[in-house]
């Protein structure tokens, strides 16, 4: 059972406040019913534990749509093994209040685990974005984007929304999800937010709360290389290996961070280069502190 339910049976969610809908059938129909009216439907994909990031998503979302769904499911193809699905928190009630606060949406699709993957895990069926996955995370955590494309595209059709919104925070994820959603003819409008940060910089993530205190006052380092970088690359320099040297030098002036990737890519493409021409380019970090790995990245052009 989706440890969601175990902690909260579909008694209990049962509420006045928002529509929380259960089933892909039940969804696929207010869906229906809603375009039907002529609405125009957004869709917020999240795993749940919503911080502030998620929910500057949930407002630009209410502002595109009329109807706002936000999806709550910890997908466990997306986590490989050895990584953190079982630990990942669940926190439904306060996620109904955050939404709440936020000014409320008009459903959270919720599924159990069972009504995601009716023939168990690992699924027959997958949806695989080629290459894309194997750069910057995809090159560390095997078959994770695989796991999220074949989440999103079910998320998709399930809530069948005109619009979704994602992150750039996960900047590769949002690179894959335009790509399969312009290749399999999704319809649906991709929508990209910047990055939500706290006051010190680290950009907001469900992970964040396993940080203890000065973890959390080095985890700037991060925001702090990537400024620095594109800072770099803005004042003339050219050569991908002097940012990525600055960049590695900042991340290890933090004592508790060990780095795993930083690097500079083609924004869209996601493929290393070497040297800065003309074009937009992603500098991405991935960075562990003790168990906790954070990502954070920036996007920057240059003209030709
Ligand atoms: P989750 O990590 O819950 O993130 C949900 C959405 O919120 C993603 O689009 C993510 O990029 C965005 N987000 C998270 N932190 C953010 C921040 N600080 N600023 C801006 N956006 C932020 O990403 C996933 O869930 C899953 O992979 C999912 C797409 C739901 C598929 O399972």
């Amino acid at each position: 059972m989706n440890p969601v339910f175990a902690i909260f049976p579909p008694s209990r969610i049962e509420n006045d406040r928002v529509q929380i809908i259960q089933t892909i059938a039940e969804m696929q129909s207010t869906a229906d019913a809603v375009r039907a009216g002529g609405q125009r439907l957004a869709l917020v994909p999240t795993m749940g534990a919503l911080h502030e990031g998620h929910l500057e998503l949930v407002r630009e979302a209410k502002k595109q749509a009329d109807h706002v769904t936000v999806s709550i499911f910890v997908n466990p193809t997306q986590f490989a093994p050895g990584e953190d699905f079982e630990e990942y928190p669940r926190t439904l009630e306060a996620d109904m209040n955050a939404l709440e606060d936020a000014g409320g949406v008009d459903v959270i699709f919720a599924p159990s685990a069972e009504e995601m993957y009716p023939f168990g895990l690992p699924p027959y069926t997958s949806v695989n974005v080629r290459d894309l996955d194997r750069y910057l995370c995809g090159a560390f955590r095997e078959g994770h984007f695989e796991g999220v494309t074949s989440v999103v595209s079910k998320l998709f059709l399930a809530c069948r929304p005109n619009l979704a919104i994602f992150g750039q925070k996960d900047a590769q994820q949002l690179a894959i999800i335009r790509r399969m959603t312009i290749e399999q003819g999704f319809g649906i409008d991709i929508f990209g937010h910047p990055i939500v940060r706290e006051a010190n910089g680290l950009a907001m993530s469900s992970r964040n709360r396993y940080l203890n205190p000065e973890e959390r006052r080095q985890a700037r380092v991060l925001s702090q290389a990537l400024q620095h970088a594109a800072g770099l690359a803005g004042g003339g320099e050219r050569t991908v290996a002097v940012l990525v040297d600055a960049m590695r030098e900042i991340v290890a002036s933090a004592s508790l961070a060990r780095l795993q990737y930083a690097e500079v890519v083609d924004a869209e493409t996601l493929q290393p280069v070497t040297a800065l021409h003309s074009g937009r380019f992603l500098a991405a970090l991935a960075v562990f502190f003790g168990e906790t790995r954070l990502i954070d990245n920036t996007t920057f052009e240059i003209a030709p």
